[in-house]
């Protein structure tokens, strides 16, 4: 194996273009009749900080359960899969990855890794404390937006593209649609597709998830609120708007909110705008969609996978699953 002592950055997102897309969704999304924004903008430094002390609560299984289903599984991926690149869509710290690297590793096909985020600090740690832990790897990360730069990761090789944490939960249905689809399109033959998916199952285990005793998922709401602060000069009181966590039965998704707890005017100097909260209305921050098995294949078929292999963590709390592109 061959490998450098310090990582590769592609970077694909500059500081103009997160702040055009920024203006562009807030603007959007706080004028619109029920207010909304794209969970991108939750992930700062701190507000990853703060996902990552979330995945570490009592409430929060999905991570406890898809690290359960990886420690269990990892080899027979690494085997299936037979990859010597390992892509990684909104890797984050990369923390799970590393049970997935130590496998293809001891499979010894594994030459490259590529994480892909939108947090750039967060990724640059992540990548440096990689290439020191794994000397000889190559590690290759792509500061990019997964909507719009899948297209751009580093292509040589046989791939697996890993999407975990079930953060495809975080897209609405058409999203999810569009996402796979164009994913599937940068697929060579050979290459493959793991995804990890939260499953449905009881509300009071779903809420709990979202709404955790000791406030850190609600301060991680609020993040977003400072966010807006900071980089758009907004006025956000964020102690004037309570964090919500909220079962949609219909659409099979936990629903996270920001509600406004009195009537109140926010100014966000650099759009020029004012926006204004009656009390009690919300401003929709997160959807985390929950699938069944069925659904998960149904939508990958819809985009051009077929399914290899699933796994479902104990008592149906998380799913793992290898699918490959069918032509
Ligand atoms: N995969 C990790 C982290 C999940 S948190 C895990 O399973 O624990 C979601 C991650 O996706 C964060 O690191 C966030 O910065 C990243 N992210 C959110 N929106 C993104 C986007 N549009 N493009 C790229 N990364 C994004
Ligand atoms: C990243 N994503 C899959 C998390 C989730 O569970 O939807 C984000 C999160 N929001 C609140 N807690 C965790």
């Amino acid at each position: 194996m061959t490998g450098t002592a310090t990582p590769t950055i592609d970077v694909h997102l500059t500081a103009d273009d997160l702040r055009a897309a920024l203006e562009n969704d807030v603007r959007v999304g706080l004028t619109a009749e029920a207010k909304w924004l794209p969970p991108v903008w939750f992930y700062d430094d701190r507000g990853s900080a703060l996902f990552d002390e979330i995945t570490r609560l009592e409430e929060y299984y999905p991570t406890r359960a898809e690290r359960g289903l990886l420690e269990a599984h990892a080899a027979e991926i690494a085997a299936r899969s037979g990859a010597d690149t390992l892509v990684e869509l909104g890797s984050g710290t990369s923390d799970k990855s590393r049970v997935l690297l130590d496998a293809f590793l001891a499979a010894g096909s594994l030459r490259r890794y590529v994480p892909l985020d939108v947090s750039d600090g967060t990724l640059w740690t992540a990548a440096n404390e990689l290439v020191r832990e794994y000397p000889g790897l190559e590690v290759h990360a792509v500061v990019g937006d997964f909507d719009r730069h899948i297209g751009l990761i580093p292509s040589e090789g046989r791939r697996m593209v890993a999407f975990l944490g079930s953060t495809i939960g975080n897209f609405y249905p058409e999203h999810r649609r569009r996402f796979l689809f164009d994913l599937d399109c940068t697929m060579a033959h050979g290459d493959s597709f793991l995804l990890g998916t939260d499953l449905i199952k009881d509300e009071k285990k779903l809420i709990a998830a979202y709404d955790d005793v000791a406030g850190a998922t609600a301060e991680f709401n609020r993040n977003v609120l400072h966010v807006l602060n900071r980089e758009l000069h907004a006025d956000f009181r964020p102690e004037r708007f309570q964090h919500v966590a909220l079962w949609n039965e219909e659409e099979h998704r936990i629903e996270m909110r920001l509600r406004s707890l009195e009537d109140q005017r926010v100014p966000i100097a650099d759009l020029d705008l004012e926006v204004s909260f009656p009390v009690g209305e919300d401003l929709l921050t997160e959807i985390s969609t929950k699938f069944t098995r069925e659904g998960v294949e149904a939508e990958l078929f819809e985009a051009g996978f077929i399914v290899d292999a699933m796994w479902e963590a104990p008592e149906g709390e998380f799913l793992l699953t290898l699918a490959t592109p069918y032509c």
